[in-house]
């Protein structure tokens, strides 16, 4: 397995395009899917090319994949089949999805990427939080977002909001001290490396949420113009 080298570049450093990618993380029912919607409603509105996409199942085989993964039918499928699956979905969608439209200089914005396997199979499940970062890194070709925004909110409060809109699938299922663990690498990878992070507090409403967000990626987009 090749390690990050020269490869672990964001689009935008990288120089090969004008392209930005941001992605969205976050734990359950922390808004990440309005915030991702009215970012990309916003970039459109500027006369920016920009689209949302999505972890796991942003592409079609990707969508066989998240069948697999979140069916409450699969309990006790191996953590690494389940990491694997995971770095499957996220191999291809880089490749059929988020490499070209970067390269084909839009702004991308993705609900859930590479962190999310960190904090859900490396922490929830135990994993070696090397040895997934190795794996989605090698399955994205060490694509790195230029900006990840946290949405961090206690899961008790997430889980609330989440099973309030839909029965539980198998991640969401999990223990509150998985879902615990979970948070905390989130906000631990994001204190790591706090200039390629917004965090944000998810309890806020979702309109200052989206403020702070464009006041971010506009900036950014000026930087990178
Ligand atoms: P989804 O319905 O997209 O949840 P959410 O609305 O919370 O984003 O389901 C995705 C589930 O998959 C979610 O519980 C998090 C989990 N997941 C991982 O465990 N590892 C990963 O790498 C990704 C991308 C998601």
């Amino acid at each position: 397995m090749s390690d990050d080298g020269p490869l672990a570049l964001s689009a935008a450093a990288a120089g090969r395009s004008r392209g930005l990618f941001v992605a969205f993380e976050g734990g359950e029912g922390a808004g990440k899917s309005t915030q991702v919607r009215l970012l990309v409603e916003w970039l459109t509105a500027q006369g920016r090319r920009a689209r949302a996409t999505f972890e796991p199942g942003g592409t079609p085989a990707g969508a066989a994949v998240r069948a697999i993964v979140l069916d409450r039918a699969h309990t006790g499928l191996a953590p690494r089949a389940e990491a694997l699956l995971y770095a499957a979905d996220r191999a291809h969608h880089a490749h059929a999805v988020l490499r070209p439209a970067l390269e084909a200089g839009e702004v991308v914005v993705t609900d859930r990427y590479v962190d999310s396997s960190l904090a859900y199979q490396g922490a929830g499940r135990t994993l070696d939080l090397a040895d997934v970062a190795a794996i989605s890194r090698w399955a994205t070709q060490g694509l790195r977002p230029d900006l990840t925004v946290l949405l961090d909110l206690p899961p008790e409060t997430g889980l609330a909001r989440a099973r309030g809109r839909a029965e539980a699938d198998r991640l969401e299922s999990e223990s509150i001290d998985f879902h615990r663990r979970v948070r905390d690498t989130f906000r631990a990878l994001a204190a790591a490396e706090p200039g390629r992070y917004l965090v944000l507090d998810a309890t806020r409403g979702t309109g200052e949420l989206a403020a702070d967000v464009r006041e971010r990626v506009g900036a950014l987009l000026e930087v990178h113009a």
